[in-house]
């Protein structure tokens, strides 16, 4: 089996739960107590779709705003990019669309995009309606689900869906 290597970075607010996110792929693992990220880390998981073999290289970066600048170091040359926010907050779903600016201005051109709404699981405390979320999602071309890195709901999902819209 061939072994296609995927080059990502994950992308948002401080607090949405990029590294939870992350964890939760690569180790199948919650932390309730998840620290801040600084600058930024890194972290490869290799995912069989259809017979094909990714190897996920994730730059999860720091959301904290004194980290923004380093940003652009961990996107330029993303195949893909995952921009998380929190759907029990609302301007964390602003923030989805500067950084969308942001990556039409200065990221690759042809980078895989997806947008992800995290902790699904506190429904009781939405802010951020389903259907907003995936409207903006798809005027963008970009891949939507909401997520739960406590429940694990469309982790794996997300990462697959990705593989499928690779070029
Ligand atoms: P920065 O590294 O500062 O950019 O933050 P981050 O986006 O990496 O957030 P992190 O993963 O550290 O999570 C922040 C907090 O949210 C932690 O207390 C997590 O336990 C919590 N959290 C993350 N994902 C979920 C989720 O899906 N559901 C719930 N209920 N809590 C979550
Ligand atoms: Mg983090």
């Amino acid at each position: 089996m061939s072994m296609r290597e995927i080059k990502l970075c994950l992308l948002g607010d401080s607090g949405v739960g990029k590294s939870s996110l992350v964890q939760r792929f690569v180790s199948d693992t919650f932390n309730t107590h998840s620290q801040p990220t600084i600058g930024a880390s890194f972290m490869s998981k290799t995912l069989v779709v259809d017979d094909q073999s990714y190897k996920f290289q994730i730059w999860d970066t720091a959301g904290q705003e004194k980290y923004r600048g380093l940003a652009p170091m961990y996107y330029r040359g993303a195949a893909a990019a995952i921009i998380v926010y929190d759907i029990t907050r609302e301007s964390s779903f602003s923030a989805v669309k500067m950084w969308v600016r942001e990556l039409e201005q200065y990221g690759p051109g042809d980078v895989v995009l997806a947008i992800a709404g995290n902790k699904a699981d506190l429904v009781d405390q939405r802010e951020v309606t389903y259907d907003e979320a995936h409207k903006y999602a798809d005027q963008i071309n970009a891949t939507f689900v909401e997520t739960s890195a406590k429940t694990a709901v469309n982790v794996t999902q997300l990462f697959t869906a990705i593989t499928r819209k690779l070029p």
